[in-house]
């Protein structure tokens, strides 16, 4: 299917250099890069993997453990790319294989891993089998690759069930058969030109272990897994009734999220990946309703890891954030999981806008907010995700503390969530502004031509020139807090903490010989020093025994 060939295999030199510390990933920390967003070799204002493979020594500096790349392959970009034409080739628009060869071994050759983003649940209409099952009508045996239907209605003309896609508008499209009639229906939980797969036909797995195959052998350190949790669809598609589906999703199972039969997909996945040397893994994108449900998916003979989905959408508090910590524990020891911690993704509006704005306004926020404050707590909110144990992912950008832009003009926006309206998301874009590398310059050194989406103006002072060697910037926040955890691997390890007596609106826990208190109340505390501070989001006073944290502040420190 690919048109795009390799001269030679991955190599496997540099695998084996990456691949000496086994578990490497339990406490590992993972970058995304959003290709279109991190760096432009070309000057087409749209960033590219030749940019990326330029900006691998920041990132290996930075202090990261392994990159996950956001999808690049041939795509109509209908959803930025997570509408895939073919898994096996590289859009024009960032490169060619090569490209991603190149960036693989260069990646391993800095001791960087590299994860790749699978996107099983769907693919693009203008993916082969989709466009041969258009073609050849009712009846043909590629549209049982997906899920085709007769619409209800005297005339077909009302669609299959009641269920609405994730962006808005019903979850289903009538088409034109050949004959140039109103026809049969397909299913798209996400937009129309990502019709879903029918996991139930037996192709579609085949396809999709040997499309692990091909990425495994390029030598890739792993998969990130886009809506793991709904490949499978409950039997006979039925319909959601009464329920209000935006109040579900994410708080109940639903006949197309989180079905159970998903898992049986994994384990077989898991095989395959398990016969490749390297300690690879795969980590789930799957909103489930509990992080229970979301341990599920990374029982042992299943995925490695799942993102943290709860613990993004909590509030900066820390009664609740408390709440969420130890559930997060307690659901992931019994299956022997590491827990995972993100804040930010190119899903949800970036945590210093979140922070900046009251709370209770969920992960799509519209309004700048105080950017002061926002800022403030990312930052204490990034130190204390980095002091839990586990394996952590940050957003591109998040180091240097951007914030969402949140007046994007309407004709630039590219989110076709914005375009369908009244789903649950739909406002992606202002947090996939291209990231400023230099203080100034046509794009800010994302590329030396413009930027598909505008930047705004004071870009360059966010940007890792200017926050480069200046100790109160938050770039240099993130290089001190990545240095120390790989100078003290036990920060990001086990499986447990200790929480401390502290006062009201303030966590505290020891981990070994760390301890971690974060302020999130808008008041200083008092609390006991507990030795000597090895890191702190704001600037900490320490009296003899004691110290002073001020409004939305952590601090770490350490008794050795
Ligand atoms: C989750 C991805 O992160 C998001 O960007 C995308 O729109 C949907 N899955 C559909 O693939």
């Amino acid at each position: 299917m690919s048109q795009q060939h390799l001269a030679a295999p991955a190599d496997e030199t540099a695998v084996a250099t990456v691949a000496q510390h086994r578990d490497w990933w339990r406490g590992a920390v993972i970058y995304q890069v959003y290709p279109r967003s991190f760096a432009d070799s070309n000057g087409d204002g749209m960033g590219d993997l030749a940019g990326v493979r330029a900006r691998l020594p920041y990132l290996r500096d930075l202090g990261v453990d392994a990159v996950w790349l956001s999808p690049f392959y041939a795509s109509p970009q209908a959803d930025a790319g997570y509408d895939v034409a073919d898994y096996r080739a590289v859009d024009p628009m960032f490169g060619n294989l090569l490209d991603a060869d190149a960036l693989i071994r260069d990646a391993h050759g800095l001791g960087l891993r590299i994860i790749v983003d699978l996107v099983p649940n769907h693919s693009s209409d203008q993916h082969e089998w989709f466009k041969r099952a258009l073609a050849e009508g009712p009846g043909s045996p590629l549209r049982e690759r997906y899920h085709f239907r007769p619409g209800k209605g005297k005339k077909g003309e009302l669609p299959p069930n009641d269920w609405e896609s994730i962006f808005g508008g019903p979850a289903w499209t009538r088409v034109t058969e050949p004959d140039g009639t109103p026809g049969e229906w397909y299913l798209h939980l996400f937009a129309p030109e990502q019709p879903d797969f029918n996991w139930e036909h037996p192709a579609v797995g085949d396809e999709f272990r040997s499309i692990l195959r091909f990425w495994l052998d390029m030598g890739v350190d792993g998969f990130r897994i886009d809506v793991a949790h709904g490949l499978v669809k409950a039997e006979g598609l039925p319909d959601l009734g009464d329920h209000d589906q935006l109040k579900l999703l994410g708080n109940d199972v639903m006949p197309f999220f989180d079905q159970d039969g998903v898992h049986e997909v994994y384990r077989q996945w898991r095989t395959v990946l398990d016969e490749y040397a390297g300690d690879r893994i795969f980590v789930a994108e799957a909103w489930t309703p509990t992080v229970e449900r979301t341990a599920h998916y990374v029982r042992p003979d299943e995925l490695h890891q799942a993102f943290n989905f709860q613990y993004l959408s909590t509030d900066w508090d820390a009664d609740e954030l408390r709440v969420v910590i130890d559930r997060t524990l307690d659901a992931m020891r019994p299956v022997g999981a590491p827990a995972t911690w993100v804040l930010s993704n190119h899903d949800v509006t970036r945590h210093a806008t979140r922070f900046a704005n009251p709370p209770g306004l969920g992960t799509q926020i519209r309004t700048e907010g105080d950017r002061e404050l926002g800022l403030r707590r990312a930052r204490a909110a990034t130190l204390l995700m980095l002091a839990l144990p586990g394996s952590a992912y940050l957003y591109q950008g998040e180091e240097l503390g951007l914030p969402d832009v949140v007046d994007l003009p309407d004709e630039v926006r590219q989110d076709p969530a914005y375009f369908r309206g009244a789903g649950q998301d739909g406002f992606r874009d202002g947090c996939r502004v291209p990231i400023p590398w230099t203080r100034t310059g046509s794009s800010y050194g994302f590329g030396t031509g413009g930027s598909w989406l505008p930047q705004p103006a004071n870009w360059g002072e966010l940007s890792v020139e200017a926050q480069t060697g200046d100790p109160a910037s938050t770039l240099e926040l993130y290089r001190a807090a990545l240095a120390a955890r790989r100078e003290h691997p036990s920060l990001g390890a086990g499986e447990s903490l200790e929480w401390l007596t502290a006062p009201e609106g303030v966590l505290a826990f020891r981990r070994g010989e760390f301890v971690c208190v974060a302020n999130t109340t808008t008041a200083p505390v008092t609390v006991p020093s507990h030795g000597r501070v090895l890191l702190a989001s704001g600037e900490v006073t320490v009296d003899g025994t004691e110290a002073t944290l001020p409004a939305d502040t952590t601090a770490w420190w350490t008794t050795a």
